[in-house]
């Protein structure tokens, strides 16, 4: 029986799919897998117990990567699985920003009470008249499964779109409408373009990046679009940026203390991936990811650790090994096995970074004492029999 805890509402749709082989509503601290959305895990003990953790969305900066990794917890995610939902969100987002469809809709709840209301409207409309977007300029910075459907629904609104991504992957480049302009410098982004769009993932490297140097370099009236993540934009900047009229809008998916008090801010409650659809496929991949890995030790979609696929197992054994990206470690690995007299049917050995993982396909299952050496090889940092 394996144990999985839920750290926060998950989709039946995913939890559904666990098989009777696993106890849905265990406890945190007997965990063998974690689903989680937005609980903040940074703070967390680790149980011994665990070995993965999925995250039912993109963003995974609640989590602690590196300590997981450490661990030889593999932690998951589900791109593209709420990407059509933040699509539309960032879509409605420049639509709001280009009119002022908000404070058309307050002005009537304001005056329900005014028995001549259809005639005064006409009159008080005008207050709230606005723009298009199509024939505008947009930004797109980040191109992954998010920033790649916002692009193609843009143009096809009429927009100009102009995409930067310096790692845009070959799959993205695929499904991305032929009429996207590929920017290679992001400062021309910021210095033509109407409405700006964020699609990058929280890292050290990503924060403040619009800031007041990109600011500068902004037209009047230019709008921000952020439905990633709010520390991506320096906020005291954009409070200058607003002020001075560079920037019109700012529309954010995260109130803080500082964009709710902002004049010229549209913040909402992290609204962006909301949808049934959105929190179903999301749930139904992390179920999946994690059954693959657990079952087969197969690992896909993981944010620490390199993606291993050897299929399920046809031999009579199979070992999973998270180790440290350090020379050596495979040839040690391959000793123990001979001096133990089991042959390796198939191997599979990738790494991401630091960390590397090792599927074993082999000829008999391995006992506690092959697995006591394998554990004790330097570097070597979780050793798990998956069959
Ligand atoms: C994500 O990171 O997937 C979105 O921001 C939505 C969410 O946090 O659930």
């Amino acid at each position: 029986m394996y144990n999985v805890n839920c750290l926060n509402n998950i989709s039946s749709k995913g939890t559904d799919l666990f098989s009777d082989a696993y106890k849905i509503d265990a406890t945190f601290e007997e965990a063998d897998a974690v689903l989680v959305r937005s609980a903040k895990m940074h703070d967390m003990d680790l149980p011994a117990s665990l070995l993965a953790i999925a995250r039912a969305g993109a963003g995974v900066n609640n989590i602690p990567l590196d300590k997981c990794a450490e661990h030889g917890i593999v932690v998951f995610n589900t791109p593209g699985a709420n990407a059509n939902a933040v699509k539309e969100h960032v879509i409605a987002s420049m639509l709001l920003a280009a009119r002022d469809e908000i404070g058309g809709v307050e002005w009537v709840k304001e005056n329900k009470d005014d028995a001549d209301i259809a005639k005064t409207a006409e009159k008080a409309k005008k207050a709230f008249a606005g723009t298009e977007i199509s024939g505008k300029k947009l930004g797109v910075i980040g191109l992954g499964a998010i920033g790649q459907l916002v692009a193609n629904a843009a143009i096809a609104l009429g927009m100009e779109v102009y995409g930067y991504d310096p790692y845009l992957s070959v799959n993205a480049a695929w499904n991305l409408s032929s009429k996207v302009k590929h920017i290679v410098n992001v400062e021309d982004i910021y210095k033509e373009c109407n409405y700006i769009t964020v699609h990058v993932p929280a890292l050290d490297s990503t924060k403040g990046m619009i800031n007041k140097a990109a600011f500068d370099m902004m037209q009047e009236g230019t709008v921000i679009i952020n439905c990633a993540r709010d520390i991506l934009v320096d906020e005291k900047a954009i409070v200058d940026a607003i002020a001075s009229g560079k920037v019109k809008k700012y529309v954010s998916d995260f109130p803080n203390t500082a964009s709710v008090n902002m004049d010229g801010a549209i913040v909402f409650p992290h609204l962006g991936a909301s949808t049934e659809e959105a929190e179903e496929n999301c749930a139904v991949m992390a179920v999946q990811e994690l059954r693959d890995y657990i079952e087969n030790g197969n690992i896909c979609h993981s944010v620490n650790y390199p993606a291993c696929d050897m299929g399920v197992c046809a031999t009579a054994g199979r070992v999973a090994i998270c180790h440290k990206n350090v020379p050596a470690v495979i040839s040690k690995i391959t000793s123990v096995m001979g001096d133990a007299g089991i042959n390796i049917e198939e191997m599979s050995n990738k790494s991401k970074n630091d960390y590397a993982y090792s599927l074993l396909d082999i000829s008999r299952a391995a006992s506690d004492a092959v697995v006591e050496k394998l554990s004790a090889i330097d570097g070597v940092i979780k050793v798990r029999v998956v069959k």
